[in-house]
């Protein structure tokens, strides 16, 4: 039998199901299977009709050409604006007058703009980046906190066919110079500051550290948030207000092709050098609205409200590109979680009444850990579906979110999908699919995925493997920037044929998708390979665990052992006794295989700023290594005190 069957088999059952609601179904967009058939019928006629409700400036020729593969294109000879798709055509309808965006600003002032309004602003600032020398063609970095002139923006740069690379606000001077200097930016636009917790974030500062060293810039705007002091360099920087006053309204969107660059988004891979992820325009737009509408369930009286930082791609599909083009209500918040208390993500919801919340299972977890007073205190009834991306979900926490934040009555759409997907490919259709607490059930209609072994051979149903995609979606990337070799190598490269997600996954009975993580968190135990995640969820669903992280630590006669990081709900004391209370947990979940060695308690897990746990900074303090690069963390001091207490308990 194939190593990899083995490998990422998952052991850990989970037989709740939940189908959907009646209430829901009754109003669902889609309440049966036919839109499976019809895409496993012909693929690319269902993309193309899809396709009809964006607005073409000319129709394409043809819908997929794959004779340059792993080079396709979509919707090929297509002309189409997406500023024009995402704003234009709705003012024409009484959308006109409806709020596209409402914005919560950490301090809790708010904005709201009608699409008329985002069409008054984005046109002044089209008008403002031709004025400083901007060309179709010419790349802008933006590097703003989550505020309104973020969307108004990117939707600005590709009125005129300018891609654009958002640096997410977190980064710092020397992450963003990088990522200038791989793409070649003319322009950034950057803000004062940004808030986060009641402080500020500098950013133009760490701007002006990073363009010590960016050749590529002529210029750069500054939007006025925090209001602090700040250094202006005559010639070079401009206020985004001064511009904006003088720039007029209305600039004709440009034509562009299906295939020209609408964005650039960089990600991290396997390697230090972040990768620039390239999306272009027509089937991006096609594959993001058609997703966000049918997995959401859009509806005109919506109010949507995806939490991610635009920073990130799941706010450049889910909360500007695909509510916009679906002419939603799309909800933005500037700020934390705990700011100015643990309810404020609660307080949101009951302030504008969302109705689809999309978060993290990170954030769910905090939630958890924070305790059920917290939303209990908010009135969330007109919640009616929820979302999760970015990890796996365990099923405890899945439970969690269901009862106290859908109060058993919200679908949960887990979607599965990543920066280079570009859209959401693997998820339930809330008036369709029955759920199962952790997976992200089966792919969306017209995608092909698969659990493959390292052959690339499909593995039988009930067992696991590297999980593919078996032929290309409109939203795909295109290639990595400037190094197209890369691309081919990182994802088709592993199979013939086949794009290669870096994600282990187990496929179920029923033929549901179960992600197991990244292929590199999977650890091998005695020649059984285990999903860290797995042990996680096992640790996570005892009940005074807020949050866990699993590692292989290098073992003589094992070849590894597992580590468990294991964070406490507050107010729960990690003796020794619960430690070995939880290893018999674990042993009761999953088999005695995936018995943790050693339980590690802490009061902190590294985390990136999108929340990834860094299970690689984990290992080297395990293994005793010199802690490899910290940079991409949120709290980089994290470490260090784990690392401390670590080897004093060793000692
Ligand atoms: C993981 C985020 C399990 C996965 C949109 C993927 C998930 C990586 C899920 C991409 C999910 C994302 N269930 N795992 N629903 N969604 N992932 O590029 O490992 O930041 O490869 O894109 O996140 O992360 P990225």
């Amino acid at each position: 039998m194939a190593m990899e069957a083995k490998v990422l088999e998952s052991l850990l059952k989970e037989e709740r199901a939940f189908p959907p609601p009646p209430h829901f179904v009754e109003k669902a967009l889609v309440k049966d299977r036919s839109l499976y058939e019809e895409a496993r019928a012909d693929r690319e006629a269902f993309w193309a009709r899809q396709a009809e409700n964006i607005h073409w400036f000319r129709r394409w020729d043809k819908v997929l050409d794959d004779s340059k593969a792993p080079f396709y294109q979509w919707f090929v000879g297509g002309k189409l604006n997406v500023s024009y798709n995402c704003i234009d055509r709705h003012l024409s309808t009484w959308r006109r007058t409806k709020a596209a965006i409402i914005w919560e600003g950490e301090p809790g002032d708010d904005r709201v703009l009608t699409y008329q309004d985002l069409y008054r602003e984005v046109t002044k600032c089209a008008n403002m980046l031709k004025e400083l020398g901007i060309k179709r063609g010419d790349r802008v970095t933006i590097y703003l906190p989550m505020i309104p002139e973020l969307p108004i923006a990117m939707l600005a740069c590709a009125r005129i066919g300018a891609p654009h690379s958002v640096v997410f606000g977190g980064f710092s001077a020397e992450a963003l110079r990088d990522r200038i200097n791989d793409c070649q930016a003319k322009l950034v636009i950057t803000a004062d500051g940004g808030w986060r917790r009641g402080n500020i974030v500098p950013l133009k500062k760490n701007c002006d550290e990073a363009l010590a060293q960016c050749p590529s810039v002529e210029k750069v705007v500054v939007v006025r948030r925090t209001g602090q002091d700040v250094n202006m360099t005559a010639g070079r920087d401009y206020w985004w207000h001064e511009l904006m006053a003088k720039a007029p309204i209305g600039c004709p969107p440009e034509e562009m092709d299906a295939e020209d660059m609408l964005f650039i988004l960089y990600t991290s891979g396997t390697t230090g050098k972040p990768k620039g992820v390239v999306h272009t325009s027509g089937g991006y737009l096609v594959g993001v609205s058609t997703t966000h509408r049918l997995i959401f369930d859009i509806k005109d009286d919506d109010i949507y409200w995806c939490t991610a930082d635009i920073g990130w791609v799941t706010g450049h599909s889910y909360i500007v590109y695909g509510p916009l083009a679906n002419g939603c209500t799309t909800v933005m918040y500037e700020g934390s979680p705990d700011w100015p208390e643990r309810d404020r993500f609660w307080a949101i919801v009951e302030k504008y009444g969302v109705t689809i919340l999309y978060t993290a299972p990170t954030a769910i977890r905090a939630f958890m850990k924070w305790g059920t007073q917290w939303p209990a205190r908010r009135d969330l009834s007109s919640l009616r579906l929820l979302g999760t991306v970015g990890e796996p979900i365990n099923p405890e926490a899945w439970m969690w979110y269901y009862k106290y934040i859908g109060g058993e009555r919200c679908p949960i759409v887990d979607t599965w999908w990543q920066t280079e997907t570009g859209m959401i490919l693997i998820s339930p259709l809330p008036g369709v699919t029955t759920l199962k607490p952790g997976s992200a059930t089966v792919p969306f209609p017209g995608v092909e995925a698969a659990v493959v072994n390292s052959s690339g051979e499909e593995v039988p149903l009930g067992s696991g493997g590297y999980l593919v995609i078996k032929s290309p979606w409109p939203a795909m990337l295109r290639t990595i920037y400037g190094d197209p070799d890369r691309y081919v190598q990182q994802y088709w490269s592993k199979f013939d044929g086949m794009y290669f997600t870096g994600d282990g996954a187990r496929w179920d009975e029923d033929g549901y998708f179960w992600i197991v993580g990244r292929v590199d968190d999977v650890i091998n135990v005695s020649g059984h390979r285990l999903g860290t995640m797995e042990i996680e969820s096992a640790l996570v669903d005892h009940p005074a665990v807020a949050e866990a992280a699993v590692i292989g630590k290098a073992h003589e006669i094992k070849g590894q052992a597992i580590s468990a990081f294991v964070t406490l709900k507050e107010g729960i004391a990690g003796t020794p006794q619960l430690a070995e209370e939880l290893k018999a947990h674990v042993a009761k979940k999953i088999g005695a295989i995936a018995r943790p060695d050693d339980i590690f308690f802490t009061a902190e897990l590294p985390k990136t700023r999108s929340g990834k746990i860094m299970r690689r900074l984990l290992r080297d303090i395990a293994e005793g290594r010199v802690l490899g690069d910290t940079t991409t963390l949120a709290d980089p001091s994290v470490v260090s005190q784990i690392k401390q207490q670590y080897e004093s308990q060793e000692a």
